[in-house]
């Protein structure tokens, strides 16, 4: 079955001096949706980016902004990232004791809603909350930093949610994020995977963004 591949480059990747011509570009390249980081330095050791970020870069691209909430209870700042501009947010149900709740909560102020799943937490957790998901992320690193190396352990994992998901007749996202550049990129579409959020491959290679994003699109195609 060919299945239509969307590009989310990360910006976690990107030169924060100039995030907006980074995020410009992109969109001019041909991404699909810009991948937000948001770390706390709690439920990840690191921190990155808030509200103001996602409210700047609402104002520079047409694109989806898609945050990723690394966050430890992120209940609590669904609205102000609804105010920010976010189209998507995803949130980790490590994090969110009543996930189900906060699905709803995003869903209740018009956004999409996801559930990113690190290595090590199962997938079957998502069949509880399927009619109220837009998107599954399967984690392919553990979050908190960009450039880490892929888990090949995932693949399995990708194949099982897709199947999860074909069998409910579920119509969610199934992105994939951590490692993934021109070698792992095919594996992952082959596994079911049909969004590709990328951040050292897209803004830390020395080809550029115009040329990274184009080379991953092509091995996907
Ligand atoms: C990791 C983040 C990713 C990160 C991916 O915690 O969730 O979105 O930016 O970076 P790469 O593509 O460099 O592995
Ligand atoms: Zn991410």
């Amino acid at each position: 079955m060919v299945r239509q591949i969307y590009l989310a480059p990360s910006i976690l990747s990107a030169d924060f001096s100039a995030l907006g011509v980074a995020v410009q570009e992109a969109e001019a390249a041909g991404a699909d949706l810009i991948h937000v980081d948001v770390m706390d330095g709690l439920f990840v050791p690191n921190l990155t980016v808030g509200p103001l970020v996602v409210e700047a870069l609402r104002r520079v691209t047409r694109l989806p902004l898609d945050v990723h909430l690394m966050i430890e209870r992120p209940e609590r700042y669904v609205e102000v990232f609804a105010r920010a501009g976010a189209t998507r947010l995803t949130v980790h149900p490590e994090a969110s004791i009543h996930l189900h709740r906060t699905l709803q909560q995003i869903h209740a102020l018009g956004l999409k809603a996801g559930v990113a799943l690190n290595p090590a937490t199962s997938e079957e957790l998502l069949r509880y909350v399927l009619p109220a998901l837009d998107e599954v992320l399967v984690m392919t690193v553990n979050p908190g930093f960009g450039g880490q190396n892929f888990i090949p352990e995932m693949l399995p994992k990708i194949r099982r949610v897709r199947r999860m998901l074909d069998e409910a007749g579920s119509a969610a996202a199934l992105a994939v994020d951590g490692g993934i550049n021109q070698e792992t990129a095919p594996l992952v579409v082959a596994a079911g995977a049909d969004t590709l959020v990328a951040g050292f491959a897209i803004f830390g290679a020395t080809a550029g963004v115009t040329q990274s994003l184009a080379r991953l699109r092509e091995v996907v195609l």
